[in-house]
């Protein structure tokens, strides 16, 4: 890991509810006497909230390797002013997407090839991984009908809420692959039920990591 703290970043398609599940964590955690930094991407820091909201405007058309580009100017920003000092701190970090997202909606939703996929990626964290990323899977029609729902409830829909299901199919079967290649890693959790249920499944997950995280995190301070 390298850093004392922990980074566990939340992924899944629009619509999935893993903000939701991010707040309660961070709450749930925060109640138990823990650091925690709770952040997203894109716009996590000052500069992100700008790029963000030029990303995600309905009404601005953005070519791809443009998009590209600005996610990871805003991951670059994120990691080197927020989550890297954060860990070094020894905090948990929760970050309501990561580098995974690049992968699966710039890769598999854009097309953009694996290989320049990666060297952006490498580029914008400067190599620095989760140490537990959460895959929350709901089915595409689920989720872009609880889309459509929040829409019609806030009028709140952005650019990417817009694309079609083929694309957030693309996007889904794309996180499900990097689960089966990082088993370790990136975990996935069935987010269909109701918000109780996945978040028990949560905690399920990330207790014991935190468990051994913050034991090796006091046998360091006490040696
Ligand atoms: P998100 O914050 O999950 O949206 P919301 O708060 O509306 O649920 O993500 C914003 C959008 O940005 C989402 O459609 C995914 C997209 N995105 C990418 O395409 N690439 C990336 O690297 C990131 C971080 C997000």
């Amino acid at each position: 890991m390298g850093v004392s703290g922990a980074f566990l970043t939340f992924e899944g398609i629009d619509g999935c509810g893993k903000s939701t599940q991010l707040r309660l964590v961070a709450s749930e955690l925060r109640l138990g006497g823990m650091e925690v930094v709770a952040t997203r991407e894109p716009g996590g820091t000052a500069l992100g909230t700008r790029l963000r909201a030029a990303l995600l405007d309905a009404e601005e058309s953005v070519d791809p390797l443009a998009e590209l580009l600005i996610f990871a100017a805003d991951r670059a920003q994120h990691v080197r002013t927020l989550v890297r000092p954060a860990l070094e701190s020894g905090h948990i970090v929760l970050s309501d997407r990561y580098a995974d997202a690049t992968v699966a909606y710039q890769g598999a939703g854009r097309g953009f090839t694996s290989e320049l996929i990666a060297q952006v990626v490498a580029l914008a964290t400067g190599g620095l991984q989760p140490d537990l990323t959460i895959v929350f899977d709901v089915p595409v029609a689920e989720c872009i009908a609880r889309t459509q729902r929040r829409i019609a409830s806030d009028h709140r829909g952005d650019r990417l809420d817009a694309e079609d299901a083929a694309f957030h199919t693309r996007v889904r079967q794309a996180y499900l692959e990097m689960a089966a290649r990082e088993p370790e890693r990136i975990r996935i959790i069935d987010a269909s039920g109701s918000i109780e249920e996945t978040h028990a499944r949560v905690m399920d997950l990330i207790t014991p990591l935190l468990k051994s995280q913050l034991s090796s995190h006091r046998s360091q301070v006490k040696s």
